[in-house]
């Protein structure tokens, strides 16, 4: 099988499926099974400050939205920093790194916006024989109303300052953890580098609030009838966080910052398209909290073949090689024109295609008698509405016309590439 042995900033582990730091990789007891159940490495949960361990809600702390089998799209989360003692974590790193040295072990870490809190924080991490650290500016909620996680994440001065303070206090290689509840990823990903980062992860948990219960009127999760806004996470959140990784990588600025994609991978192929789109490597957290710790292992298994259908040697060969062809709306070709085509062997005549077409889109597809539908190229703009509601895969496929071929819609040849930048009806003005 392929090699799926991965370099991050420096930082080797067996494959490059790490776990987020979240609950999975709370413990020492957690993190040794994570190991033995294939995990490459872990990011331990976010460390804080010695003193007085910060202080969970006792009641729900997870609200979730189902699909339609009750499959978890995605998780909302009101968890804090660990609650667990600063010295506690600190032990249990140095034993769990020491027993497994060829795994890799970040220590994520998120202390008040001063200069004395990180240096004291990384002198207590210098001796536990951690790869990394990685700078949690990305929690959105509780750490940060108390100027901490996003509060700092959503300044790109304030990434800059902590990211010097940290690279002149330690030699750690350091991941700055990127909150994407900002408006331009590329400000704070600029600050990080700017400031020193080896390398900047995302995504965090998106703000959010899962629900509200329609009896008690309070949002949910529901701690004695109030509610709080929570961090959003998995599959739901991985386009999300599949364009803030492609930004990065596709900005001059930033194209050679490293980047550790996170945000709903949740199989193998999740993580093979944050790294075709520049991330070194993943981490992972709801998968893991959903499906339990051997998940890695289809994970492992998946990459390895498609590794070896491909004829990659090692996943540096993936990383960045969908980047070229993640373009600006006004770069895309004009004049490519498309068909949807149905496969009448497929078709279990539900109708679905046919209403959303006639209702929202262009009244593109036929129903002839005994609900045959069929589409009309005249009409047909190719938008794909019909190929996603269609619930037979494969059913509905778009055909590609030929240059030179006549589009029945507008009653032209197809022509070559051509993009708005050079279409007549550009005069400038742009619209949403
Ligand atoms: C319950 C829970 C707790 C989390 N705690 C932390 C944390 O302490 N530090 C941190 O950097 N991220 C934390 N995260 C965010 C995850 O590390 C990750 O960035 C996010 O969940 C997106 O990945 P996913 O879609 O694979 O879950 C937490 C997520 C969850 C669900
Ligand atoms: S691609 Fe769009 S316009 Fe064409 S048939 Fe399907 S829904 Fe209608
Ligand atoms: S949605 Fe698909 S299965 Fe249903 S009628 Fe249309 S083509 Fe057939």
């Amino acid at each position: 099988m392929a090699d799926l042995s991965s370099e991050f900033i420096g930082i080797k582990s067996p494959n490059p499926f790490w776990l987020a730091s979240a609950p999975p990789t709370d413990k020492e007891y957690n993190v040794r099974r994570a190991y033995e159940a294939g995990w490459g490495g872990v990011v331990w949960k976010t460390l804080g400050e010695a003193g007085p361990p910060v202080v969970n809600v006792s009641g729900p702390r997870y609200g979730a939205i189902h699909g339609a089998d009750r499959r978890l799209l995605g998780l909302n989360n009101i968890e804090l920093i660990t609650d667990r003692p600063l010295e506690v974590n600190i032990e249990e790193i140095t034993r769990v790194k020491k027993d497994y040295p060829d795994h890799a072990l970040v220590v994520s870490l998120m202390v008040p916006c001063e200069e004395k809190p990180w240096r004291d924080i990384l002198r207590r991490i210098e001796d536990t024989g951690a790869d990394g650290v990685e700078l949690n500016f990305g929690c959105p909620h509780g750490m940060a109303e108390r100027g901490m996680g996003s509060a700092v994440g959503q300044v790109p001065e304030y990434i800059r300052m902590v990211t010097e303070w940290v690279k002149k206090h330690s030699d750690f290689p350091c991941i700055v953890k990127l909150t994407p509840n900002v408006t331009n990823i590329l400000y704070p990903a600029k600050a990080a580098l700017d400031g020193g980062a080896d390398a900047v992860s995302l995504i965090n948990t998106i703000n959010s609030i899962t629900s509200v219960n329609l009896d008690t009127f309070a949002p949910e999760p529901t701690i004695d009838g109030w509610g709080a806004h929570g961090g959003y996470c998995g599959p739901a959140v991985k386009p999300i966080a599949l364009n803030m990784v492609a930004e990065i990588a596709r900005n001059p600025e930033t194209a050679n910052l490293p980047v550790s994609g996170i945000g709903g991978v949740t199989t193998w192929r999740d993580a093979v398209e944050f790294m075709a789109l520049g991330a070194g490597n993943v981490q992972v957290c709801t998968a893991a909290m959903t499906y339990g710790f051997r998940i890695v292992q289809e994970m492992i298994s998946g990459l390895g073949q498609y590794m070896d259908e491909k004829g990659f040697g090692s996943v540096t060969e993936i990383v960045g090689r969908a980047v070229p062809n993640a373009r600006d709306w006004q770069d895309l070709n004009l004049n490519y024109v498309t068909k949807a085509v149905i496969d009448q062997n497929k078709c279990i005549k539900c109708g679905r295609c046919h209403i959303v077409c006639e209702d929202t889109s262009h009244q593109a597809i036929w129903m002839h008698q005994g609900r045959v539908f069929e589409v009309n190229d005249a009409e047909c703009v190719a938008c794909n509405l019909c190929v996603n509601v269609c619930p037979v895969e494969g059913c509905i496929t778009m055909r590609e016309l030929e240059v030179g071929e006549v589009d029945e819609r507008t009653g032209k040849k197809v022509g070559q590439y051509a993009n708005w930048t050079t279409h007549p009806n550009n005069i400038g003005a742009g619209c949403g």
